[in-house]
């Protein structure tokens, strides 16, 4: 459907990967916002890896509704997760989302950077708000990525490839630093920007299955199969980088914003 394109990687690599996700590690920024009894709404949660966490955080006076329009998330999440009692995980998209609730606070999580329509998508979630009610927004600035030292080659050109195929789909690559305007034209107020970004380094458990991101963004096929990339080259890239990723990378920093705004 519009505003929703995604890479396609196999379904079970991206479901480990967001149920790999924490919010201690992957949204740290949040958890100050976080209050008991708090109703909240995870929109676009993935497997609800952070959303069960927000859930445990606000207790048992509070719920968590995660709503995500890939079914096989949201499954694998609702059996990973049945033991979180104020946790409901909801295959459905943003935009027809229905319900007669209002939220104490909507949270979005590397979404928006998927849509080509992201400030219609802030102008939904706010109808869901109730009345000074606050949004959270994470995202990434793509275009701000940095490794060091630099990657192979083949890698560099995938990463380049990637970014005029995202912003040919109309999918925005700095979101992250456009998201302060778009809440403001969309009328939210006490507009905050927290820089998130996200340092990789060695000493790090989990710096290869994180730097190795791109491998598994390159696993797929979308992009040969749109005549954006020879295949070739997908197959050099990955296995180049996977290389430098075991014997050459010291750090890999995403650059993110979490920008937050009321009602
Ligand atoms: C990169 S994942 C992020 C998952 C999770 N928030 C996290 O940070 O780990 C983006 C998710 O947004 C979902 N999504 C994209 N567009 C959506 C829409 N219009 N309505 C609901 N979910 C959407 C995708 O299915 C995907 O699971």
């Amino acid at each position: 459907m519009e505003g929703n394109k995604h890479i396609e990687r196999d379904g079970h690599s991206a479901t480990k990967i967001f149920d790999n996700r924490s919010l201690e590690i992957d949204y740290r920024t949040l958890i100050p916002i976080l209050k008991t009894g708090m109703i909240v709404l995870d929109v676009g949660c993935g497997t609800g890896a952070i959303s069960k966490d927000i859930a445990n955080i606000i207790g048992n006076r509070g719920r968590v509704i995660g709503i995500d329009n890939t079914e096989k998330f949201i499954e694998s999440g609702k059996q990973t997760y049945k033991y979180v009692e104020n946790l409901e995980l909801i295959h459905v998209d943003l935009f027809e989302f229905e319900t007669g609730e209002k939220f104490d606070l909507i949270v979005s999580a590397r979404v928006l950077q998927w849509l080509s329509n992201p400030k219609d998508a802030l102008k939904r979630m706010k109808s869901l708000l109730k009345p000074n009610g606050q949004i959270s927004i994470l995202d990434y600035n793509h275009e701000k990525l940095e490794w060091d030292p630099k990657p192979p080659q083949s890698m560099k050109s995938f990463y380049k490839t990637f970014l005029k195929w995202r912003k040919d789909e109309g999918m925005n690559n700095k979101i992250a630093d456009d998201l302060s305007d778009m809440m403001q034209e969309v009328g939210f107020h006490s507009i905050e920007i927290i820089n998130s970004n996200e340092v990789y380094e060695r000493i790090r458990e989990d710096f290869s299955s994180k730097v190795g991101i791109w491998s598994k963004v390159a696993g797929s096929m979308q992009m040969v199969e749109e005549g954006y990339l020879d295949n070739a080259l997908r197959l050099r890239a990955i296995s180049e980088y996977d290389n430098w990723v075991e014997n050459d990378a010291i750090s890999m920093t995403m650059k993110l914003n979490e920008v937050r705004g009321k009602n």
